[in-house]
């Protein structure tokens, strides 16, 4: 009786192993999946670099990259609320052949409701942000 005790806890404790494994790679999935579209995403914080890094490998220098990373990543990495996806030729081919002084000014002014003004950089300086526009589109074109 006693054996069959111990035999079950450790069958038990076997299923919750692999449950947990399992459970931790969804909960990242759906993590991923239902990210705010307004999080805040400051300069210098950890957001979306997981994604961000596969996108960005290319180009992996420069301030304007360390910027991207750390603005725009977390809605341009995966597409959050329709965000062009960096690298999606589909996604920036419509924007691109709008000019680039129109996306300059969708990233100063930004567009409502997805797109945030400035991307969330407010100590991005004009040309800052110019400078991530002309990465972005770089490299999905
Ligand atoms: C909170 C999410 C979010 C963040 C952060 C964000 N974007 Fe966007 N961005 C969007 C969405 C959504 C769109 C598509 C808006 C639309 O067309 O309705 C977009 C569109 C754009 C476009 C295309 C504009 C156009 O006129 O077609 C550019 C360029 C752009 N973003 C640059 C940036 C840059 C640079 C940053 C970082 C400094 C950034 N974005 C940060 C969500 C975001």
């Amino acid at each position: 009786m006693k054996i069959e005790k111990a035999f079950l806890a450790i069958a038990l404790l076997a299923a919750m192993l692999v449950q947990t494994v399992s459970a931790s790679t969804i909960e990242d999935e759906i993590t991923a999946r239902i990210k705010k579209a307004g999080s805040v995403c400051l300069q210098g914080d950890d957001c979306g670099q997981a994604t961000a890094g596969i996108a960005t490998a290319a180009n992996a220098t420069g301030g304007a990259d360390a910027i991207y990373k750390a603005s725009c990543s977390t809605c341009h990495s995966i597409g959050v609320a329709g965000a062009p996806k960096l690298g999606n030729k589909d996604d920036w081919a419509p924007r691109i052949s709008k000019g680039m002084d129109a996306l300059y000014a969708s990233i100063f002014n930004g567009i409502a409701p997805g797109m945030p003004a400035r991307g969330l950089c407010f100590t991005c300086s004009d040309d800052d942000l110019k400078a991530v526009v002309d990465l972005m589109v770089e490299q999905s074109k």
